[in-house]
Parts: structure tokens; C-alpha cells; sequence
């Protein structure tokens, strides 16, 4: 089964705007493999300008961090999913365990960003992992599954290919620890197994599943060899141009 394989780069709060523009041109100056998709989650205030410039690229798309989970109103400060789509952003990541952790993002909330998307036909990057003690307590899997049971069975069958899964283990984001290729394919290949007793082995064989956390230009290669890893979900190696490309050529 061939899945679409992608690479994402997470810029989180980093870059000004002359920086964030200077990364985007230089990604669209470099080599970048025609058969992977690389999405740039840029701050939102960056997603037009990125998104222009990316726009006739054959790989780089643009993607935002977040979008509030009601359509429109008085919400101060927030951004929505109908704003993100009149610049052009495709995908969006949902449930980063940075939002659920500072932001108390409760799986319902989860729920409503996802459904909210797909709504308009834009792609959720939905993020699951567990923290350092669960993993510890060697309940990562159950931890895990919980997650995409309780935010993504809501789902159907359509519905759920329309979403791009990212595995981050909270203890390895940010971290410089990775998960090694061993316990990623694991995490990877349980995933997909959740997902496969729910809707049938040929939509989770479809479904992309991305590593993430401290995945940098060195392991990469290791990682994404692993037959359930589809690719990566990159924080900090993707503020480096150089960095980000060798990962994207990583396959
Ligand atoms: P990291 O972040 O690559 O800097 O660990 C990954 C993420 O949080 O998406």
C-alpha cells in the first residue's frame, strides 16, 4: 500500500516576518523530492504571504498551528478555521500536547476543531502521544488509543482518510531524546491497528501516520524506513533550511 508521504514542519512561535519570508523563499529555491507533501505551519499572521510564495511550488503547501473551534464571534484574539481558508491554508494541526497542555484543550474541543475543518474541506493535522510517566508506566498504547478513540471514532469512514495523523511523544518534543525507529514503529504500527479494527484494513492502510519530536536531518532516514512511518511532524529542524530539506529528502 503506498501512502502519501508527508513532512510538516511545525515553525511554532519563532521567526519574525522578514525571517519567515527569507525561510519560505529559500525552501522554494532548494531541492525538494516531487513525491513527498511539505506542509510549512507557519504563525498564522504569516500563513498569506508564505502561502504566496509556496503557492506554484510542486511540494511545499501552506498549513496554520491552530484554528478556534467555533465558526465566528466574540472571540478576542482568536483565528478562525473560515479565516485560515479565505488565505488559502489547506491544513491545520489539531491537538498539539503544547495546546493541551497550556491551553487546557479538552478532547471535546479537539473534536469540534476537527469537525469544523473538515467542514470546509481543509485537511486536520491531528496530534496524539503520551507523556514521559505513562510512558514509563508502559500504558503508552492504551494512552494513545484512548485519544483517537475518544477524538477521531466520531468519525466515518470518509471522514477519517480525511486527516493526517501525527504520533508525538510529549517526552521527545523539543527534548533532543527520540523516540528510537523501534518504539515509533510500534506506536505507529498500534495506531494503525486502532484505526483498522474501527474502519477496515483498506482506509487505515490510507491513512498517514507522522513521527514527531526531536526528529532532526540525522534520523530521519531511520525513522521514516520504518513501514508505518510516513513522516514527520519537524519543530525545531524545520527553522533551518538546510536542516528541513535534507529531512524532506529523507525517504
Ligand atoms: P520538535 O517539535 O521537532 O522541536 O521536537 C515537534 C513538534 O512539537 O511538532
Amino acid at each position: 500500500m503506498k501512502r502519501q508521504k508527508i513532512v510538516a514542519g511545525n515553525w511554532k512561535m519563532n521567526k519574525t516576518h522578514e525571517e519567515a519570508l527569507s525561510l519560505a523563499q529559500t525552501l522554494t529555491e532548494k531541492s525538494l523530492p516531487s513525491d513527498v507533501k511539505v506542509i510549512l505551519c507557519t504563525p498564522s499572521v504569516f500563513c498569506s504571504e508564505v502561502g504566496k510564495i509556496v503557492a506554484n511550488h510542486p511540494s511545499l503547501n501552506i498549513g496554520a498551528q491552530n484554528c478556534h473551534h467555533e465558526e465566528s464571534g466574540a472571540y478576542t484574539g482568536e483565528v478562525s478555521a473560515a479565516m485560515l481558508q479565505s488565505i488559502g491554508v489547506q491544513y491545520v494541526i489539531v491537538g498539539h500536547s503544547e495546546r493541551r497542555e497550556y491551553q487546557k484543550e479538552t478532547s471535546a474541543v479537539l473534536v469540534k476543531k476537527i469537525d469544523l475543518l473538515q467542514s470546509k474541506g481543509m485537511t486536520p493535522i491531528y496530534c496524539c502521544g503520551e507523556p514521559l510517566k505513562i510512558r514509563e508506566k508502559g500504558t503508552h498504547v492504551r494512552h494513545v488509543a484512548k485519544q483517537i478513540k475518544d477524538e477521531l471514532f466520531h468519525l466515518d469512514k470518509d471522514a477519517v482518510q480525511n486527516i493526517i495523523i501525527a504520533y508525538e511523544p510529549i517526552w521527545a518534543i523539543g527534548t533532543g531524546l527520540t523516540a528510537s525507529p523501534e518504539q515509533a514503529q510500534e506506536m505507529h504500527n498500534e495506531i494503525r491497528k486502532v484505526l483498522q479494527r474501527k474502519y477496515g484494513k483498506r482506509v487505515s492502510d490510507k491513512i498517514s501516520i507522522l513521527y514527531g519530536g526531536s526528529a532532526n536531518a540525522a534520523n530521519a532516514k531511520t525513522l521514516f524506513a520504518q513501514p508505518d512511518v510516513d513522516g514527520g511532524l519537524i519543530g525545531g529542524a524545520s527553522l533551518k533550511a538546510d536542516d528541513f530539506t535534507t529531512i524532506c529528502n529523507s525517504y
